[in-house]
């Protein structure tokens, strides 16, 4: 089967854009991905069609409701979670983390221990590094080796101990590709206790997911850098 580069260009309106004469170039997908025309009618669509407050007894608030479901579902599907429950939707990964960094508050104490690695974007540290001021806690960070790009994972067993609360590590490393073990790591959190916290940003635009296969007790990704596309 050919691959129809035209016929998928086609879908992207964003592509038509012109600089004067010039046809432009979208070299910043990192930051954030061009939309389809599917994209732009769906929401099109629930602007003028739906547009309610949630809960409500009314059509529109019903149909808001229903789709919000198939959203969810949508993504519970994308990540093979066992349901549509186990999903939240935020503003981006660094809010949805901050927030849940915040919950977590309660699960961490003085003398606590939190694991980081050095291969992680900020947006999975900063969350961990301030949960662990505010508590009291101490921040272990896993070394990665500059000569494989990989994880130290001999390290990490040296760090991990019965006051470790949180492991939380990328799925892939948006410097420098590497695909980290997860499901290794994983392993080891649980059997001191700790919870473990996958951030996929950088993956899940990439690779399937499994959260369950994974071991990871949280996962976060953003969808505006995969075009904001689940199957609903
Ligand atoms: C690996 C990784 N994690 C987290 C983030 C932050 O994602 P967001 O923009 O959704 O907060 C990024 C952003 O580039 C990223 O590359």
């Amino acid at each position: 089967m050919s691959f129809d580069i035209d016929r998928i260009r086609a879908n992207f309106p964003a592509l038509d854009l012109k600089d004067g004469r010039q046809a432009r170039v979208f070299l910043d997908n990192p930051a954030g991905t061009q939309v389809t025309q599917g994209v732009v009618d769906r929401m099109t669509d629930y602007l003028l069609r739906s547009n309610a407050n949630c809960g409500g007894a009314f059509f529109t608030s019903k149909r808001t409701d229903e789709l919000l479901d198939q959203a969810h579902q949508g993504m519970a599907d994308l990540l093979h979670a066992s349901s549509k429950d186990e999903i939240i939707f935020g503003p981006n990964m660094t809010s949805l983390t901050f927030s849940l960094s915040r919950t977590l508050t309660g699960q961490v104490d003085e003398g606590d221990e939190i694991v980081v690695s050095r291969l992680d974007h900020d947006a999975n540290i900063q969350p961990w590094v301030r949960l662990a001021e505010d508590c009291g806690a101490t921040v272990r960070w896993v070394d990665f080796d500059p000569n494989d790009g990989r994880l130290c994972l001999e390290s990490l067993d040296e760090l991990l101990c019965e006051r470790t609360r949180i492991v939380a590590v990328g799925l892939a490393s948006n410097l420098i590709g590497t695909i980290n073990p997860i499901a290794k790591i994983a392993e080891k959190a649980h059997r001191v206790g700790a919870l473990m916290f996958v951030d996929a940003v950088h993956y899940a635009p990439h690779g399937s997911i499994d959260v369950a296969a994974l071991g990871a007790d949280f996962l976060v990704c953003s969808p505006y850098k995969f075009l904001s596309l689940i199957h609903i």
